[in-house]
């Protein structure tokens, strides 16, 4: 895959997990706001969740050898990042399985809006580091695993 082709499917499944967390949103609000919205919520979540984790872990792997690569990123800043990176993706991915589990919407919708906010945090800064146009670059030096 050439950087762009990365660059495209990681954004695109950007926007779908960016759908999900909008629905989700919507839920926790009318449950929220005294309507039986709980059952809608728990099933916004499990789709979110199901969404997070395939996206997870194809980022994970594309990222894996490409970043190394980039012009923007030295070997040793995209080891600590991929740790980090990979760290964060269980701990929201985690949350999201834990999120459902509250009684009622007082203790229950918070949390939800504030992990939401972290997911779309997540993605923003991604979007503005290592998936900007300026790293996947198709003209950048390219390595051998981009020939195949
Ligand atoms: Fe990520
Ligand atoms: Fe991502």
């Amino acid at each position: 895959m050439t950087p762009s082709e990365i660059r495209k499917e990681l954004l695109d499944q950007h926007a779908g997990l960016r759908t999900k967390i909008e629905a989700t949103r919507v839920a926790a609000e009318r449950w929220s706001g005294g309507q039986q919205a709980r059952e809608e919520l728990r099933s916004c979540l499990a789709t979110l969740a199901d969404g997070v984790r395939a996206h997870n872990r194809r980022e994970e792997e594309l990222l894996r050898d490409l970043i190394p690569s980039a012009d923007a990123w030295g070997p040793a800043r995209a080891e600590v990042m991929q740790e980090t990176h990979v760290q964060e993706h269980k701990d929201l991915y985690e949350a999201l399985i834990d999120a459902g589990a509250a009684p009622d919407a007082t203790s229950g919708v918070p949390p939800v809006l504030k992990l939401l906010d972290q997911m779309a945090e997540h993605m923003k800064r991604e979007e503005s580091s290592f998936l900007g146009a300026d790293v996947l670059r198709d003209d950048a030096v390219t390595p051998d695993f981009f020939g195949g």
